[in-house]
Formats: structure tokens, C-alpha cells, sequence
């Protein structure tokens, strides 16, 4: 037996954000940002949104598809980097909410590599035989953190949720292999302090996202392709065997520029941040649920994600929905 997913749902805001409006509030366009980034619109959480409340929303999505998906989740895990609050975990009180009140639940902060480390764990609680079926999660409420007058930040971000399960599946099925990696050393290009945090060595810039841009984009062009290409190597494969990829969403220059270096056509990739910007921690499950109709049984998919921390993670997967 292998461990796969096996159910996958997703949910965004209603209300949608087109690139225009940002033209009222900041010196911006949207043919710059859609030329530089890709994205054309986000979606915005409403006031009484969270990151929990949104989570719900996915499993809800998810049950639609699979009604009995959650039979026997001992897990649950969320990617975060907005959590409702420092505890109980966002995990817990979507759990609590979704009738899985005795389940171990914790969230990951790996900003947007996070839902690879979420995938990545509780793989291994699986694997271990530690845990029976996960409830795996990324769910963000980006708007929250942005400084709205910064439009080399603003204009990225997008809030959204997504949700799959993770459960032992019959061979030849499931995840292939799985890699983490970080270079803390760039943690200063890509930060989120909250009131009360401390950074050595750095300014509290207020509760904001900060970035430097060119040196996040290099990192991502960098490790998108090498962490690919390891993932696959683990599971014995190369990039000729990959028939989908589908990374984190930030910036489609990123992935055009890492495609090309893997020889690998964008056709073959998930692409949502025209229609939701970068959700960080939701961006894959949220691509991976619009890539669905686009896998068949057998087909070897990575899930790649990079971001804060700096962080990458990468989960390769011979797919099956049962
Ligand atoms: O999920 C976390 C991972 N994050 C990422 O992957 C983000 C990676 N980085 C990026 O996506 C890109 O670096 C950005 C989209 C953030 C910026 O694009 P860029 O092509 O790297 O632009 P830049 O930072 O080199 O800036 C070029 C110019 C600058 O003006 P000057 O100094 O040349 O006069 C910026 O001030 O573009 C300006 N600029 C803008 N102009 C219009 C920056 N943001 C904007 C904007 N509208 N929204």
C-alpha cells in the first residue's frame, strides 16, 4: 500500500479584486502588474472571514465530491502563516467545526512552502504508522498583512483556502517521495512580524508583509527546477516522466523562467494566480482542486512550493483520485 491523496476541495472569498482598483490607491496599473506578476485579479476575505472559517469552507467543498472523506481523519494539519490566533491552532478549530473535535491538530509555519511541509509530515505520521488518515490544509488570509501602500507587495496577495485528504492507497498509488529544504540565511527577504515579534537584526516594520522582491523571485527561479528534479529523483524518475506540475503561485514570469530551465512546457503546469493572486499556504491545494479535470490515473504530478523562510518543499505523486 501506498499513501496518496484522495479527496481535495477548495474555497475563495467572494468578493474578487481586480488589478483596476488598485489604480485609485497606489501609482500602479494593471497592464504593469499583469505583464510583471500574471495575476489580473484576488480574491479579499469579508470582514468576518478567517482563516478557520475559510478552512471550513474547503472541507465543505471537498465533502460535496467526497461525502464520506472524513470517515476515520486521527489528523489534521494546516499550513498558516494568518492563523485565527497563536493557539488553538486554525487546525483545531476547523476540526472542531467539521465534526473531527478528537483529532490531533496542529498548523505549519513554512509561509508559502507550507503546504508541501504539511503534506510532507503528515505523510510521515502515516508512513510511521503513528496516525491512519489526514485532514491536510492551507488556508490564509494574505489581505491582513499587506501594507496597501505598497504596491510592490499589495498587488500579490489574495486570500483562500484548500483541503485534502491523506490516506493509504493501493500500489502503484500515492506519493513517490517528498523533499524540504530551507536557506535561512535569506529569512530577511521575506518576513511577517506581528506585534509583538522580535527579529534580530531587523526594524518592526508594523504587522506587514515585507519582501525584496528580486531576491525572492531569484531564490524561486532557482529552486523551483532543483527541487523538482529532486523530488522526482527520489521517486527514481526524471523530468521526462513529470506529466503535471503544479507549484506555488506567485508570479508567472517564475515559472516560465523555471519551465524553461527544466525543458519542461508550461502547458503541463497549474496556473490559478490570474484568478487569485498568491494565496501563499492555500495556492496549491486551491490549483491543485482547478487541476483535477486535467489528471488521469497514473499520471505523475509534483507539487512544488517555495517562499519565507526561506523555504521549499516538493511532493511528487503517481496520481489517483479513489
Ligand atoms: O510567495 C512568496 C514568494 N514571493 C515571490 O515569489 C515574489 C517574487 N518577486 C516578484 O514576483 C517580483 O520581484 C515583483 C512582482 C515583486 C516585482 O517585479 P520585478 O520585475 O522584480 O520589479 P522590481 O522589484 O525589479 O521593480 C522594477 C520597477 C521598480 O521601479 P524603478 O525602481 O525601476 O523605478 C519598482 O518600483 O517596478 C516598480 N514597481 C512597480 N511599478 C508599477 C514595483 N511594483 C510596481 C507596481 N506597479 N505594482
Amino acid at each position: 500500500m501506498g499513501i496518496g491523496i484522495t479527496a481535495v476541495g477548495g474555497y475563495v472569498p467572494e468578493r474578487v479584486m481586480p488589478n483596476a482598483e488598485f489604480e485609485a490607491l497606489l501609482e500602479t496599473n494593471d497592464e504593469w502588474i499583469v505583464a510583471r506578476t500574471g495575476i489580473r485579479e484576488r480574491r479579499i476575505a469579508a470582514p468576518e472571514e478567517t482563516a478557520s472559517s475559510m478552512g471550513v469552507q474547503a472541507v465543505r467543498d471537498l465533502l460535496k465530491r467526497s461525502p464520506k472523506a472524513l470517515e476515520g481523519v486521527d489528523l489534521i494539519v494546516c499550513a498558516t502563516s494568518t492563523a485565527d490566533a497563536t493557539f488553538p491552532s486554525t487546525a483545531a478549530l476547523i476540526g472542531l467545526q467539521v465534526g473531527l473535535p478528537s483529532s490531533a491538530a496542529f498548523d505549519i509555519s513554512a509561509a508559502c512552502a507550507g503546504f508541501g511541509h504539511a503534506l510532507g509530515v503528515a505523510y510521515g505520521l502515516l508512513l510511521s504508522g503513528v496516525h491512519q488518515k489526514a485532514l491536510v490544509m492551507g488556508s490564509e488570509t494574505m489581505s491582513r498583512t499587506l501594507d496597501w501602500t505598497d504596491r510592490s507587495t499589495a498587488i500579490l496577495f489574495g486570500d483562500g483556502a484548500g483541503a485534502v485528504v491523506l490516506e493509504r492507497v493501493p500500489d502503484p498509488y500515492g506519493i513517490l517521495g517528498v523533499t524540504l529544504g530551507g536557506d535561512s540565511s535569506g529569512g530577511h527577504s521575506l518576513y511577517l512580524m506581528n506585534d509583538a515579534d522580535v527579529l534580530p537584526g531587523l526594524e518592526h516594520p508594523g504587522p506587514k508583509l515585507t519582501q525584496n522582491g528580486r531576491e525572492v523571485f531569484k531564490f524561486a527561479v532557482r529552486i523551483v527546477p532543483s527541487a523538482t528534479l529532486e523530488v522526482l529523483g527520489k521517486a527514481g524518475l526524471g523530468i521526462e516522466n513529470l506529466d503535471f506540475l503544479i507549484p506555488h503561485q506567485a508570479n508567472v514570469r517564475i515559472l516560465e523562467s523555471a519551465c524553461e530551465r527544466l525543458n519542461f512546457p508550461m502547458s503541463k503546469v497549474a496556473l490559478t494566480l490570474d484568478k487569485y493572486g498568491n494565496t501563499s499556504a492555500a495556492s496549491i491545494p486551491l490549483a491543485l482542486k482547478d487541476s483535477l479535470e486535467h489528471l488521469k490515473d497514473g499520471d505523475v504530478v509534483v507539487l512544488v512550493g517555495f517562499g519565507g523562510g526561506l523555504a521549499w518543499s516538493a511532493v511528487a505523486l503517481r496520481w489517483k483520485m479513489l
